[in-house]
C-alpha cells in the first residue's frame, strides 16, 4: 500500500535497540526506511543474540538519554528527519522511585529526554514536515503500584506531546502517543517470568493475549503516515481493551 511505503523517508527510533522500540525500527526499515536507533550499549554487536533486539540493518549510536550533555552531543549521522520515535524508558522497582535518585533517573530518561531530544531536531523535523511519535503507556492513566515516577513521567510525556503537537502544528508537524498495556520485552520480565503475576494479568485483557512489539508497530506506522494526516496531539490507547 503507498501509503505505508516509507521508500526515501528517515527515521530515528531513540530507545530503538529493544523491545517495542526494536519492533517499531524493524517495521519502518521492513516498509523502506533508512533507520538510525539509539540504545545504552557500546555497539549493536553488544546486542548480538539477545531476545527482542535485532539491529541487522540499522543505524546504531550510544547515547545516554538521562544525560543532557550526551543528548547535546549525539553524533547525528543523517541529513533529513521525517520520523522521530521515542521508546526509551526507564521503570525502577523496589521503592527506588520513592528516593530523589530513583525519582530524578526515571523522569529523565522517560520525560526530560522525550523533551531535549525533541527540541534538538525539531529544525530537522519542521523542514520534512515530519511526526513525532512517543510510547507512553497506559500507566499514564492510574496508579502505578509502586512506581510512582514511571507513572508520573507516563502522564507528564502524554501532556508534553499535546503541547508539542500544538506547538509546532503550524511547521506541519504531527505529534502523538501510543499507550500499550502488557508487552513481553525485557522492561516486563519480572511479571512475565512470575507465572503467578503473568496470568492474573492475562485474566484482564479481554483480547485474550499481551500485546507484541509488531502490534504496536502497526499504530506506529499509522501514526508515521498520511493515513493519519488528521490525527495530532492525540494518546491511542493499545491494550487488547485491558482499560476497558
Ligand atoms: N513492555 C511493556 O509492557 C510496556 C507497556 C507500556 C509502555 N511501555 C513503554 O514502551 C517503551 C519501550 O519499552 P520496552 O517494553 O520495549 O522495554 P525495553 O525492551 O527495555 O526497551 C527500552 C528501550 O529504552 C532504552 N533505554 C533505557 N534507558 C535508556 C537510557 N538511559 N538511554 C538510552 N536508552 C535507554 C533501552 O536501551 P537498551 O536496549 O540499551 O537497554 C531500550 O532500547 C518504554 O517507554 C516503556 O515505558 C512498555
Amino acid at each position: 500500500m503507498k501509503d505505508l511505503d516509507f521508500t526515501g523517508q528517515t527515521a530515528l527510533v531513540v530507545g530503538g535497540s529493544s523491545g517495542i522500540g526494536n519492533g517499531i525500527a524493524q517495521a519502518l526499515r521492513a516498509r523502506g526506511a533508512t533507520v538510525h536507533v539509539w540504545g545504552t550499549r557500546a555497539s549493536a554487536d553488544a546486542y548480538a543474540g539477545e531476545e527482542g533486539s535485532d539491529l541487522e540493518g540499522l543505524g546504531y549510536t550510544q547515547v545516554d538519554c538521562g544525560s543532557l550533555e550526551a543528548i547535546a552531543a549525539a553524533p547525528l549521522p543523517f541529513d533529513k528527519l521525517d520520523i522521530l520515535v521515542h521508546s526509551q524508558g526507564q521503570v525502577l522497582y523496589r521503592r527506588q522511585e520513592f528516593e530523589p535518585e530513583g525519582w530524578a533517573k526515571v523522569m529523565a530518561v522517560n520525560v526530560d529526554s522525550v523533551m531535549h531530544i525533541s527540541q534538538r531536531l525539531h529544525p530537522a523535523l519542521a523542514a520534512a514536515k515530519g511526526k513525532l511519535i512517543v510510547v507512553s503507556s497506559i500507566g499514564s492513566f492510574r496508579a502505578t503500584m509502586g512506581n510512582p515516577a514511571y507513572a508520573a513521567s507516563k502522564a507528564a510525556v502524554n501532556n508534553l506531546v499535546r503541547a508539542l503537537a500544538q506547538a509546532w502544528a503550524k511547521d506541519g508537524i504531527r505529534a502523538n502517543v501510543i499507550a500499550p498495556s502488557l508487552v513481553d520485552t525485557k522492561m516486563t520480565k519480572v511479571t512475565m517470568e512470575h507465572e503467578d503475576r503473568r496470568e492474573r494479568a492475562l485474566a484482564k485483557i479481554p483480547l485474550a493475549r499481551f500485546g507484541t512489539p509488531e502490534d504496536m508497530a502497526g499504530v506506529a506506522l499509522f501514526l508515521a503516515s498520511p493515513l493519519s494526516a488528521y490525527v495530532t496531539g492525540q494518546t491511542l490507547v493499545v491494550d487488547g481493551g485491558l482499560t476497558l
